[in-house]
């Protein structure tokens, strides 16, 4: 049997951060990851990453920068760890830079900033629009050097947990099918969100909330599942992402009419005074109005960047360039281009408490899983409530990476080695088998994937209702029946990804199910969670989060309150 002390599920940066800062404790650390970890979904980060460096002579601070999180949270997320992300923001750009990542530097030869959505002051640092990809590949040099462990192109299939405590997981070989039990005293997820359980999606084809639906069966709570980011600018032909850093950059969205609408008071949802750069629920609502109105092009508005000339776009914007170009036929140079919004990003996750850990040290009610952690987009440590302020992921990858990696790194050095039984192993062999058994007929995976995100899409999208709600769970509850009986076409062993995809949409349907049941149950609207039969924040009943437990029969609702350290909620208007 396999085996180490922490065992590292995703290998993008919060994964990577993780391994990073664990493997310094001297415990045996490992990566398991179903890609090459350079083809991770942070690949495909672009704008930046936020902090308020403290310099001199600059009015920022860590506490404007927490301010502006809490306002973009619309008061939901708890403001312990919104503390904790913007006060230890600066010192991990710091250590970033020493690792090697070359940021933009500005015209003195100071790391340079741009401006983004939400933001009082200007603290994007950025390494064009790449920054994603361009941490990925510095972090992932650390983890080389480190020598750490890497199982690449393996496919976890379940966690096991005996007692209540992880002790590791069941993890597939793709390269040759077979299924192995790797044994930890600390397993730590770090796999992304869910966005591919929306179709289209900025995401990459495997976003597809594995981790989260991993530890929802296994009796970790998921938190605010309801809060799903709708990116403004994604490409009218794929749904590809076209940075925020855009409109940090001073990009315009006009309408048909060629109008800045953000400016128009015609909507009590529009942004006035900080026009693009408002939060992004707000302005994708925005858009979304504008095109139900009949005033925008062909179902989208226009990113219009021509004002930025040349040498900015070609320093700066160079990526989206070359997709506006590939898929859109657009030069953003010279003409706007059409954009819509998009879901980008889940708010909610697997719970967890600042450290990274899935499960509730003091005792105070929400349970969870011993020996479990959870990171970056799987995971609520709720710095972002009911809407992430763009270039906060990242950020939140390297802070919480770090704690994380830290805190699983002690608990390792301090838990009891217990034998681990191989049942789980044998079950999924057994359900893996019978999957492959089904006679070649009826649905296909990939067309009740299709099926279902966008029915998720229109159904559970930027506006919703009760009535929408339900028909979306009825549907999955469909969906789910069907997908008992849904085969594969590939029989044989070797890399067969039309069973990892399978397994895939069974995880992909759980999280589907319980976005919309947490839907259903927030009767108000806040951040990115618009309900058209309640469309008022409602502090007195919702000013609390949303907890999902599995059982056999669906998930149970609960609620945990939102912790509030000095910011009480006001209204919000951008
Ligand atoms: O627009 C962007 O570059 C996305 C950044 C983010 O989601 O943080």
């Amino acid at each position: 049997m396999l085996e180490h002390d922490v065992l590292v599920v995703g290998a993008g940066l919060a994964g990577l951060r993780v391994a990073i800062e664990a493997q310094k404790q001297g415990v045996d650390v490992a990566v398991i990851t179903k890609v090459h970890p350079v083809r991770s979904h942070s690949n495909a980060a672009q704008g930046g990453i936020n902090a308020a460096l403290e310099q001199e002579g600059s009015p920022d601070s860590w506490e404007a920068h927490a301010f502006d999180t809490v306002k973009g949270s619309d008061y939901l997320g708890d403001q312990d760890a919104i503390e904790i992300i913007c006060r230890e923001a600066g010192p991990e750009i710091i250590e970033l830079e020493h690792m090697g990542v070359v940021f933009n530097r500005d015209e003195t030869g100071h790391l340079g900033v741009r401006a983004f959505g939400g933001a009082t002051y200007s603290r994007t640092f950025f390494v064009g629009d790449i920054t994603g990809q361009a941490l990925l590949h510095v972090m992932y040099e650390q983890v080389l050097k480190a020598n750490t462990r890497i199982y690449e192109e393996w496919f976890v299939t379940s966690l096991i947990v005996e007692d209540g405590v992880c002790r590791g997981v069941v993890a597939m070989d793709l390269a040759t099918r077979r299924l192995h039990t790797i044994k930890a005293k600390a397993v730590v997820l770090a796999t992304g969100g869910a966005g591919r359980v929306f179709e289209p999606s900025t995401n990459a084809l495997i976003v597809t909330g594995d981790g989260i639906s991993q530890a929802y069966r296994a009796g970790a709570p998921l938190m605010d599942m309801e809060m799903v980011q709708f990116h403004p600018t994604t490409l009218k032909q794929n749904g590809a992402l076209l940075t925020e850093g855009a409109r940090g950059e001073g990009a315009y969205l006009l309408n048909a009419e060629g109008e800045r609408f953000l400016g128009n008071e015609r909507n009590q949802f529009y942004a006035p005074s900080k026009m693009e750069l408002a939060a992004r629920d707000v302005i994708s609502r925005a858009e979304q109005i504008e095109i139900d109105a009949g005033r925008g092009v062909d179902g989208c508005v226009l990113l219009d960047c021509r004002h930025l000339g040349e040498d900015l776009i070609r320093e700066r914007l160079w990526q989206i360039w070359e997709l506006a170009m590939d898929f859109a036929n657009v030069d953003i140079m010279k003409d706007p281009v059409p954009i819509r919004p998009g879901v980008h990003y889940i708010m909610g996750g697997i719970k967890t408490d600042v450290d990274g850990r899935a499960w509730d040290v003091n005792g105070g009610g929400w349970g969870g899983v011993k020996g479990l952690f959870a990171v970056g987009e799987c995971a609520c440590i709720n710095a972002h409530g009911a809407n992430r302020l763009g270039a906060n992921s990242l950020l939140e990858t390297v802070v919480y990476g770090r704690r994380a990696g830290l805190t699983a790194g002690f608990y390792v050095k301090e838990a009891p080695t217990a034998l681990l039984s191989e049942a789980k192993m044998a079950d999924d062999e057994s359900r893996i088998k019978e999957i492959i058994s089904r006679p070649d007929n009826g649905d296909r995976w990939a067309a009740l994937r299709l099926e279902m995100g966008e029915m998720m899409n229109s159904q559970v999208g930027i506006f919703r209702t009760k009535e929408n709600l339900e028909g979306a769970l009825e549907k999955i509850q469909e969906m789910k029946l069907r997908y008992r009986h849904v085969p594969i076409q590939n029989k044989g062993n070797i890399f067969n990804t039309d069973l990892q995809f399978h397994l895939e949409l069974g995880l992909m349907l759980d999280c589907a199910e319980v976005i919309a049941l947490s839907a259903l149950s927030r009767e108000e609207s806040r951040g990115a969670h618009y309900r058209l039969d309640f469309p008022a924040r409602d502090d007195e009943k919702w000013l609390k989060h949303t907890m999902a437990y599995y059982t056999p029969e669906g998930p149970e609702m609960d609620t945990l309150p939102v912790t509030i350290t000095q910011w009480e909620p006001t209204e919000r208007k951008y």
